[in-house]
């Protein structure tokens, strides 16, 4: 199993990332082609549920997969059944999931037609595979500006960051990176675009807390503890100041489905689930 990134982040992705995180899930479940309702969908890569939450929203039957048992462990309880598994291995029968999502999960890859390959084979002919990653010119002053306060504190890039910046979020960085490996993947009705997504953000606190809620922060700011840490987040909200741009961070989405039944009908009969062991 690859090296877990995330194994110290489940509360602060939670509380923090998904400021972000939750409103683009929120906007990649809502460009399927066909309503929810009644399906079972697999979100891969599933972190602290936040695309798992408007799957729900939208009446599916949901799984989740994921790398990091920490993750998937914040609020396990009132959450779909889940399962530590890589998104290039998944513990599924082919075809057994009517649809899958895929947020921000495909951008770790170095591999990602891996990823691409694996959703495609469980995803029952006609499904709908959604895919979302940041676009590779997704930059932000005010964003750099945070890293900059961290810096200045002391942080330092972990390495493995740093590799998955240069090594693995360039590959589906545009839109036709995307449908290329969709397409290598042997999808159909492949759709990708890039555009801004206004996540809800102008205000300097909840940009820090988006930011500082990244895996890339998580040992640092525990190594330095609480107190300092007040003071990092109060160092980096007078860093982006108070005349924030609102935040619109560039997402390439993608929405293809398996090739086969053009009007999928769910799985299974109500209330049957596809094997997670
Ligand atoms: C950027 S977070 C996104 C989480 C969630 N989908 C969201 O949008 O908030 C990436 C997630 O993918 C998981 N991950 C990374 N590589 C993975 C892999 N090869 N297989 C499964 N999950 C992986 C990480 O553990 C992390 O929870």
């Amino acid at each position: 199993m690859p090296e877990d990134h995330y194994a110290r982040s489940g509360p602060r992705w939670a509380l923090g990332a998904e400021l972000v995180y939750g409103p683009i899930a929120a906007e990649l479940v809502a460009t399927c082609p066909h309503p929810l309702a009644g399906r079972t969908v697999l979100d891969a890569g599933a972190g602290t549920g936040a695309a798992g939450a408007a799957l729900c929203g939208a009446g599916a039957r949901t799984l989740a997969v994921d790398l990091s048992h920490a993750m998937l462990a914040w609020q396990a309880a009132t959450r779909p059944p889940c399962a530590v598994a890589d998104v290039r291995a998944l513990p599924l029968r082919s075809g057994s999931v009517d649809d899958c999502v895929a947020a921000f999960v495909l951008n770790h890859l170095t591999d990602p037609g891996a990823g691409f390959a694996e959703l495609t084979r469980v995803t029952r002919p006609g499904g709908a595979v959604l895919a979302a990653v940041f676009g590779t010119d997704s930059s932000s002053a005010a964003r750099d500006r945070i890293d900059a306060a961290a810096s200045a504190a002391g942080w330092q890039v972990p390495a493995w960051y740093r590799e998955l910046k240069a090594a693995a979020l360039p590959l589906l960085g545009t839109a036709a990176q995307m449908a290329a490996a969709a397409a290598a993947a042997g999808l159909v009705s492949v759709h990708a675009e890039e555009r801004a997504v206004d996540v809800g953000i102008a205000e300097p606190g909840a940009l820090v807390r988006y930011r500082l809620g990244h895996p890339a922060f998580a040992d640092w700011l525990d190594a330095i503890g609480p107190r300092r840490a007040a003071g990092v987040t109060a160092a980096a909200e007078r860093a982006v100041g108070d005349t924030m741009e609102p935040y619109r961070p560039t997402v390439v989405f993608l929405r293809a489905r398996r090739a086969g039944a053009s009007y999928p009908q769910p799985a299974g009969p109500a209330g049957s689930e596809p094997d997670l062991s």
